[in-house]
């Protein structure tokens, strides 16, 4: 839900298999605003980290994101999350530009860029359970994922 903004991105730039030009980068860049937009548009009544998650998902830890440049904890906690599953999610992901990335280059991805574009907290969560978000991924052993969750929090 958090990507809905790019329903106003043409297909020939969202599909686009080499690098966007300075234009085509503006309206893609657009998509947190539209996104944030259209879901208060069409849900006054969605909880305020959903819209959170749309508007500030391409924010960075260190203030070089988009669309308001913020910094660390001014960015709302849910889009920090956002960010780091997004990140994970995309990367594991073929593109029509490049394959999939293997599990492990991902991981180093995430921890290259703690701290400048994503948050530190996050990241150290997130490959500490990289594994149980591997398996949350695929969708397969749902159950078992999530007694792992279970047992995580009991001990
Ligand atoms: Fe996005």
């Amino acid at each position: 839900m958090h990507d809905v903004g790019k329903i106003f991105v043409p297909p020939e730039i969202l599909n686009k298999p080499g690098s966007l030009t300075v234009d085509e980068r503006t309206i893609m860049n657009r998509h947190p605003v539209d996104g944030a937009w259209f879901l208060s548009a069409v849900r006054p009544d969605l909880h305020r980290d959903v819209l959170d998650a749309a508007l500030y998902h391409h924010e960075d830890f260190d203030g070089r994101g988009y669309p308001c440049g913020l910094t660390a904890q001014r960015i709302p906690l849910v889009a920090r999350i956002i960010a780091v599953a997004d990140a994970i999610d995309a990367l594991l992901s073929p593109r029509v530009y490049r394959p999939a990335w293997v599990p492990g280059r991902v991981r180093h991805y995430l921890a290259d860029r703690s701290g400048t574009r994503l948050d530190p907290l996050v990241v150290s969560v997130a490959i500490d359970r990289f594994d149980t978000l591997l398996t949350l991924r695929q969708g397969r052993g749902k159950r078992r994922a999530k007694l792992i969750l279970l047992a995580e929090r009991e001990t």
